[in-house]
């Protein structure tokens, strides 16, 4: 499996490794709680930054024994968002298929961040690490990634209804997917 080169650059951002030093501002979104509504875990301690940055570091391999690809998103040296590469499809991690997910801070977003380091996931997903299918997950109330699904003209494939016990209660979940097929039409749009 063919590494992500990083740092990858987009017109108006960098996505790059996690390093030290990030804690900050790492810390200054992931520790809001509307941010991290729709995502797994509770909001984070100054801890859990600080070991999340050290153990989010990559150098961008990114294969099945090691499927997780966690990249900070810097916008003006600050790093404003996370982005994430999970090489895992309904039948298991083999390689083939990948899910992608984004979190970024409350003041930057309404600028298309999130939608441009999103793009950059699939295209990297497709045309680097060669994946079938790129895919996503998502509480259907959760409009703005829902959009940003649109956006990336991934398809709706499927609504499980009250399928996930997240956060005390049974939520619907939306899948989200491109093929490999479908990108060269969506990146030409
Ligand atoms: C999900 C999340 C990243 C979406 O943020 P966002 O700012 O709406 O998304 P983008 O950065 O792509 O910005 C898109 C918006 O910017 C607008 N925009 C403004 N300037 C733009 C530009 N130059 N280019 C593109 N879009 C632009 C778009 O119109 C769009 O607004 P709309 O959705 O009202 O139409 C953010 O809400 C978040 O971090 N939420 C918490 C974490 C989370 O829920 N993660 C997903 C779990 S599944």
């Amino acid at each position: 499996m063919p590494r992500v080169r990083l740092p990858i650059t987009t017109d108006r951002l960098v996505l790059r490794s996690f390093r030290p030093g990030d804690e900050a501002d790492v810390f200054a979104y992931r520790s809001v709680p509307d941010v991290v509504r729709y995502i797994p875990g509770e909001p984070k301690t100054r801890e859990q930054v600080a070991d999340m940055v050290a153990e989010r570091a990559t150098a961008g391999r990114v294969e099945p024994s090691q499927p997780i690809c966690m990249l900070a998103v810097e916008l003006d040296g600050r790093v404003v968002g996370d982005v994430l590469l999970h090489l895992d499809g309904l039948d298991g991690h083999d390689g083939r298929q990948a899910e992608i997910g984004w979190v970024f801070a409350p003041d930057v977003q309404g600028h298309g961040y999130a939608t441009e380091a999103a793009r950059e996931l699939v295209r990297v997903a497709v045309e680097d690490l060669g994946v079938h299918r790129v895919w996503a997950q998502i509480d259907p109330v959760n409009t703005a990634s829902t959009r940003i699904c649109e956006r990336l003209g991934m398809r709706r494939e499927a609504l499980f209804e009250r399928a996930s016990w997240f956060k005390g209660e049974w939520t619907d979940l939306t899948v989200y997917a491109i093929r490999a097929d479908e990108w060269p039409r969506v990146r030409a749009d």
